[in-house]
């Protein structure tokens, strides 16, 4: 089997931080989104990974995965625009051959290990086999229909009138049948080539097209809050105490928090979990529960929680900063008294005065 992995498309809804980064590699617990996606392609034992790339974010996506501590093989896919999930499939092709594979948006998280689904796939064999969850608000999904034996007999992308709750999770398993499905297809009212289309179009040829509902939890991170409720996951779930950098006596660390290589607490308090990244100095702070604060940041005289704050921010006189996301080498000043919370979803380099 093997993996095609979507990191191309526009990310309009992370806008502005995608209008210089990739969505995939914004960080969660300061790691890039996609790295966790990685571990869960490599933990299934898949060697053979196609990596779906976009001209303005392409470069950077292969240079974050060079290291490659997986050990796959990536074929990187350039998808000149980004018309659609089953667009992406279709220029994948050529590496896809002829192969059964796991198709894995990579933005979207999930919490726990794919291995069941697969062995479910390869023992059952049908054409394709889609994740799903239950969802309170199916009208933002594309949302299935099922029969009693789990297979899906209807699917359709964000419905006015939904007559199931059960969401596609970003994580399909297909048989080489799905390129004649997307052959047949033709772009949707927002021109893209959607993959719920060709899912159906398998259903109405009579294919065998499974569900499996999801266990874990599940996220989609392509908005603010869901980005910031994966932080929140990944650090309640997936970060252990560790304890590299230096705490003064003044300072007090309480619960579960990473603190790398050169970070520094001085005269500050650290609620867990949280992630300090290698040089990042927190003085006169509080750092609140739910918060990742990337490599070098320099947060002085400060207070904030559940916000992913990036490399090189410097936040400095905040009173309250809550449920925030900050670019890289962003920085925030405060210029009034005005004490109120203050909420901010801010891109690279941007100079904020408060
Ligand atoms: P989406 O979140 O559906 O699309 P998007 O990234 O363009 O974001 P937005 O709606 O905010 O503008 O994409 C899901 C994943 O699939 C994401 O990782 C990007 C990727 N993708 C592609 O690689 N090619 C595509 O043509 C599309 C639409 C998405």
């Amino acid at each position: 089997m093997k993996a095609l992995v979507l990191a191309g498309g526009k990310g309009t809804r992370l806008r502005p931080l995608t209008h210089t980064a990739a969505k995939q590699l914004i960080p969660v617990a300061n790691r890039p989104i996609l790295f966790y996606v990685m571990d869960q392609v490599a933990r299934l034992g898949i060697a053979d990974v196609g990596v779906i790339i976009s001209p303005e974010t392409g470069l950077a996506i292969r240079d974050a995965l060079a290291p490659n501590p997986w050990g796959c093989h990536f074929t990187f896919i350039p998808q000149a625009e980004p018309l659609g999930l089953a667009h992406a499939v279709k220029v994948a092709r050529e590496f896809l051959g002829s192969d059964a594979f796991l198709m894995y948006l990579g933005d979207n998280l999930v919490g726990e290990n794919l291995q069941g689904y697969v062995n479910e796939f390869e023992q059952k064999n049908p054409d394709a086999m889609i994740l799903l969850k239950e969802v309170d608000n199916p009208r933002m999904f594309g949302v299935a229909e099922i029969d009693d034996g789990g297979r899906i007999t209807r699917l359709i992308e964000k419905p006015d009138n939904p007559q199931s709750k059960l969401a596609l999770v970003g994580i399909y398993l297909f048989s080489n049948e799905i390129h004649a499905a997307i052959d047949a297809i033709s772009p949707s009212a927002r021109g893209e080539l959607e993959i719920t289309d060709a899912i159906q179009q398998l259903v109405e040829r009579g294919k065998t097209v499974q569900s499996s509902c999801l266990q874990s939890w599940w996220l989609d991170t392509g908005k603010k809050d869901d980005l910031l409720d994966a932080n929140r996951l990944v650090l309640d779930e997936w970060v252990q105490h560790d304890f590299r950098g230096s705490v003064d006596s003044e300072s007090r660390v309480v619960g579960r928090v990473v603190l790398e290589h050169g970070a520094q607490i001085i005269r500050s308090e650290v609620h867990g979990p949280a992630v300090i990244g290698k040089g990042s100095r927190i003085e006169n702070a509080r750092v609140g529960p739910y918060t990742s604060i990337g490599l070098d940041c320099s947060i002085i005289s400060t207070s904030l929680e559940n916000c992913v704050i990036m490399d090189g921010v410097c936040l400095e006189g905040i009173e309250k900063l809550k449920s925030s996301i900050l670019g890289r080498h962003a920085t925030v000043r405060r210029i009034t008294e005005d004490k109120q919370v203050i909420r901010l979803m801010i891109g690279d380099d941007a100079e904020v005065c408060v």
